[in-house]
């Protein structure tokens, strides 16, 4: 299959939307990360995303919805609090857990009674969204396992010749996944994090975060979120994680494991003369380059990569998160 490669604009979302009208699957931009998108009601569209990616087929897919209207067609007993926080939250990085209606088909959501919806906050993502009539089912565009894309050629990079079309809408501008919660009595747990923080959430009511989000799930650990159960975010080269409260530990560590092909993730004032990778020097910037620099890596045919952790506070915990995925829990504390 020839894979089109078209920057996002009025005419490229007419041709999306007719694809995806007719069962077929398109690479969307989102504002975190790239969407693998087909026709959530359409079972044979859905089981397309699940073998592009090559995702096991009990991982449930986000609905990505236009407007509230459509929250409605999907969703059951959406809570007051669920209103409140799409009012301060939507469009954008915050991903809602309710009740499922029948109309959501059983391959969209592995078979869960539960189903996953947000708000994308891309404004042509939107538009095409409105044009289809129906919500886009869209995992990350990655393949399964692998870091997740947070531009067009990433996508490219994965699924050339495996999907007709990929809407090319630049560098993705948060560069982590949305924030994923579900409603408990009295708030909300988050089974991943993202640029939604449980600070920005605590606001409108109590947070939980539940333990896997920074610890591995023990064998025969049921996750609430299927997801947080498979390899997630890795490349090829092997990720560690370096938990250090100074700079000069870290150049000091980076300077001793150096090599040809061993790659450091630092702030870039770390004054490290080994090889170093686009980091950033916020949490916020980490999280725009994570995914980046790790497929970087592997162009660059890395065998390893250390990785600063970076804070745990605000979006850092959803950093956190993934480098803990990414390096499958392996820590280096100095
Ligand atoms: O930012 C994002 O959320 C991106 C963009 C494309 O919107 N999408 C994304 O999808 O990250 P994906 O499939 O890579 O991750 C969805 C996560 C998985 O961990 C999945 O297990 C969880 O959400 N999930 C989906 N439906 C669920 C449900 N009904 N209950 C619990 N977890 C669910
Ligand atoms: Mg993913």
């Amino acid at each position: 299959m020839q894979t089109e490669l078209l920057k996002i604009d009025e005419n490229s979302i007419d041709k999306a939307a007719e694809i995806l009208r007719a069962g077929g699957i398109v690479a969307i931009p989102t504002e975190t990360v790239y969407g693998l998108a087909g026709n959530a009601f359409d079972p044979a569209a859905v089981k397309s995303i699940f073998v592009a990616k090559g995702r096991p087929g009990d991982n449930p897919l986000i609905l990505h919805i236009a407007d509230l209207e459509m929250l409605g067609v999907i969703a059951d007993g959406i809570p007051p609090l669920a209103e409140k926080l799409a009012k301060r939250f939507w469009p954008g990085s915050l991903t809602m857990i309710f009740k499922k209606k029948d109309i959501v088909p059983p391959e969209t959501n592995g078979g869960m009674s539960t189903v996953a919806v947000r708000m994308p906050n891309h404004a042509l993502t939107l538009e095409l969204i409105r044009r289809c009539g129906f919500p886009l089912a869209a995992p990350s565009a990655n393949t399964s396992g692998l870091p997740s894309p947070t531009s067009a050629q990433h996508v490219f990079d994965d699924m050339n010749g495996i999907i007709p079309l990929i809407l090319d809408g630049g560098r993705c501008s948060c560069g982590v996944e949305s924030t994923v919660v579900c409603f408990t009595e009295k708030g909300v747990k988050i089974l991943r994090p993202g640029a939604v923080t449980p600070e920005m959430l605590s606001e409108f009511c109590p947070v939980e975060i539940d333990r896997t989000v920074l610890e591995s799930l023990k064998i025969d650990e049921k996750p609430i979120s299927p997801g947080t159960k498979y390899k997630h975010y890795s490349p090829k080269a092997e990720v560690f994680v370096v938990e250090t409260d100074s700079e000069e530990k870290f150049a000091e560590f980076a300077a001793e494991n150096a090599g040809e092909k061993v790659y450091f993730l630092a702030k870039s004032a770390a004054g490290i003369t080994a090889n170093t990778l686009p980091y950033g020097e916020s949490a916020a910037e980490e999280a725009g380059s994570l995914f980046s620099s790790l497929r970087k890596a592997d162009d660059l045919g890395a065998e390893k990569v250390y990785v600063r952790a970076p804070s745990k506070d605000g979006i850092g915990l959803a950093v956190y998160n993934r480098l803990l995925r990414a390096a499958a829990f392996k820590i280096i504390r100095i």
